[in-house]
């Protein structure tokens, strides 16, 4: 894991912005792939928030993870659009394919499997995403197979 320092030369980056604290969540995202639990003491020092102001931004914005994601982020449209065309009985079968929750990662470190709200893909729901590629009128057979290609 990093160490505080390393942690804290990240915050260090963005903390004079205005409304740094997004930015620095951002920072440490994408420096660490999740925002790494020895970040919440340095952050609340740093900003002078409390770890319950902290929590509270974490866990609002979907984007931060606790823990790191797998190799592969399926996310799957939960959305109005895609519902109506059987987004959830589709993504239920896919969550019981791989064994997970929602947000779950497989003990492998494979797939980490994500609900979105809206990939701008309703007319060819159900629709989903793999590693950023997006899939319409997605089934998990179609998922499984952009999952075994090789990701770029
Ligand atoms: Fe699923 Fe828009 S509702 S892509």
């Amino acid at each position: 894991p990093p160490t505080p320092d390393d942690i804290q030369a990240v915050i260090d980056t963005e903390r004079h912005r205005e409304g740094a604290l997004l930015p620095i969540l951002h920072a440490l995202q994408e420096a660490y792939g999740h925002i790494p639990e020895g970040a919440y003491p340095l952050l609340t020092a740093t900003l002078g928030i409390t770890r319950a102001e902290l929590h509270g931004v974490v866990s609002f914005y979907h984007d931060f993870r606790d823990v790191p994601a797998g190799r592969h982020v399926v996310k799957v449209c939960r959305a109005e659009a895609c519902q109506s065309v059987g987004a959830n009985a589709m993504a239920a079968t896919l969550l019981d394919r791989f064994g997970l929750d929602w947000h779950g990662t497989t003990p492998d470190g494979r797939v980490t499997i994500e609900p979105v709200y809206c990939l701008g893909l309703c007319a060819c729901g159900p629709a989903a995403m793999v590693d950023g590629k997006l899939i319409g009128r997605a089934d998990p057979a179609k998922l499984a197979a952009a999952l075994s290609e090789p990701s770029v």
